[in-house]
């Protein structure tokens, strides 16, 4: 197969660009970075372009006319932004991802399209706690793709711009699909975490994906920071369970995924944030930590507004419901949360610094501030 992939050098998009080489696919990549993709590069397979998309007549259409199937990765995905520069946001990961979904539809060509299990919002629980029998059901925080209702915050929680964003380009490419049959396949993905998930670098930057965060902490110092007390649920899903069902995605057998949305996550591997800062501080402690390094960090508590400025709000829980996945792509994720992090984490502490031989692991994510992402 001839894949286009579309921020094929992100955190997803290397792991899957590497699962397409080593299956025998030749894959043209497009991103405005290739450090995730070093030790491919060369490849025969791999043709990597660097290019910023929002940039006029960059070459899209020959591109997508070249390629059996086009994969969308392209976003930012980090809750920081979405506070800090929502417009950004909304012309990236959505007016900027339309025209690419336009592309493959004038050349009817198969388009995989990132989302986010962030769709869902929040569940009824988070807003009707009293009124509810058993608030800490799971079936409340229990996501399918095709029956489960989508419930943002108000607008003035502007960190819902992102969500919104996804939501509507979700709703375009469904009416694609009623009006000529296009052929589309979107993916919500559920918290993957593995190496390569990139680096909050410190607070000015306002990058924390969560795990990032707190690895950064323990390696250079700081403090954990848990936003609003960490009370909130989420389900983390390792990179290479994730990259199995995408793979198959990508395969399509028998035209199972047409028109289809798959949640992808680990719904065995829910944890709230508070009790994922203190999993990872006790595994580095036991595992990683020597005489020597800056001390194992202290665990406390922060607002959100505090943290992340005005317009902040969070999905309180969210499990995915992956019936879809296991009927259709007979996928089943097998990483347990302990051996999740244990495999990311010590990735970031041995294996990272021995690939590139960096003395500093911020100098080598420098480049992925917010402030040269704008510019
Ligand atoms: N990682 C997760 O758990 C997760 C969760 C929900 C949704 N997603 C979605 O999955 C997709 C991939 O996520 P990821 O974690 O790999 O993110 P990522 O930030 O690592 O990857 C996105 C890639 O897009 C590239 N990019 C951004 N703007 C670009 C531009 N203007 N021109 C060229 N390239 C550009 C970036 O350089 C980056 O390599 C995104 O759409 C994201 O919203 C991911």
């Amino acid at each position: 197969m001839k894949v286009l992939s579309l921020g094929g050098a992100g955190f997803i998009g290397s792991h899957l660009t590497e699962r397409l080489l080593q299956k025998n696919h030749s894959v043209v990549v497009v991103d405005y970075y290739d450090d995730k993709l070093l030790e491919l590069l060369g490849h025969p397979g791999l043709t990597m372009l660097k290019q910023d998309i929002r940039e006029e007549n960059w070459g899209l259409e020959k591109l997508v006319e070249d390629s059996d199937v086009v994969i969308d990765l392209i976003a930012y995905a980090n809750p920081g932004l979405y506070v800090k520069m929502p417009l950004e946001v909304f012309d990236l990961n959505f007016t900027e991802n339309l025209k690419i979904a336009k592309t493959c539809r004038k050349l009817k060509k198969r388009l995989v399209q990132f989302s986010t299990c962030e769709v869902y919002g929040k569940t009824p629980a988070s807003f009707m706690n009293e009124n509810l029998m058993n608030p800490t059901d799971p079936a409340h925080a229990t996501f399918s793709e095709d029956n489960t209702n989508l419930i943002l915050g108000p607008i003035g929680k502007h960190r819902w711009i992102y969500a919104s964003a996804k939501q509507l380009l979700e709703r375009v490419l469904h009416a694609y699909g009623l009006e000529d049959g296009f052929k589309y396949c979107i993916i919500r993905p559920f918290n993957f975490i593995g190496p390569k998930i990139d680096y909050l670098l410190n607070e000015t930057d306002g990058i924390p994906r969560v795990f990032s965060y707190f690895m950064d902490a323990l390696i250079n110092g700081g403090q954990m920071k848990l936003v609003d007390g960490g009370h909130n649920l989420r389900c983390y899903t390792y990179i290479d369970d994730a990259i199995e069902a995408i793979y198959r995605i990508v395969q399509n057998p028998n035209g199972v995924c047409d028109q289809e949305i798959f949640n992808i996550g680990s719904p065995h591997n829910e944890t709230s944030i508070k009790n994922l800062a203190m999993l990872m501080r006790d595994i580095y402690a036991n595992d990683m930590w020597q005489e020597g390094m800056p001390d194992l960090p202290e665990i406390v508590a922060v607002s959100s507004e505090d943290f992340y400025g005005r317009g902040y709000e969070d999905s309180d829980r969210r499990i995915p419901d992956i019936t879809k996945a296991r009927n259709l792509l007979e996928w089943e994720p097998k990483w347990n949360m302990v051996s999740t992090l244990k495999a990311t984490m010590n990735y970031y502490v041995h294996d990272y610094r021995l690939h590139y031989g960096l003395n500093s692991l911020r100098d080598h994510f420098k480049h992925e501030t917010i402030v040269q992402k704008i510019s």
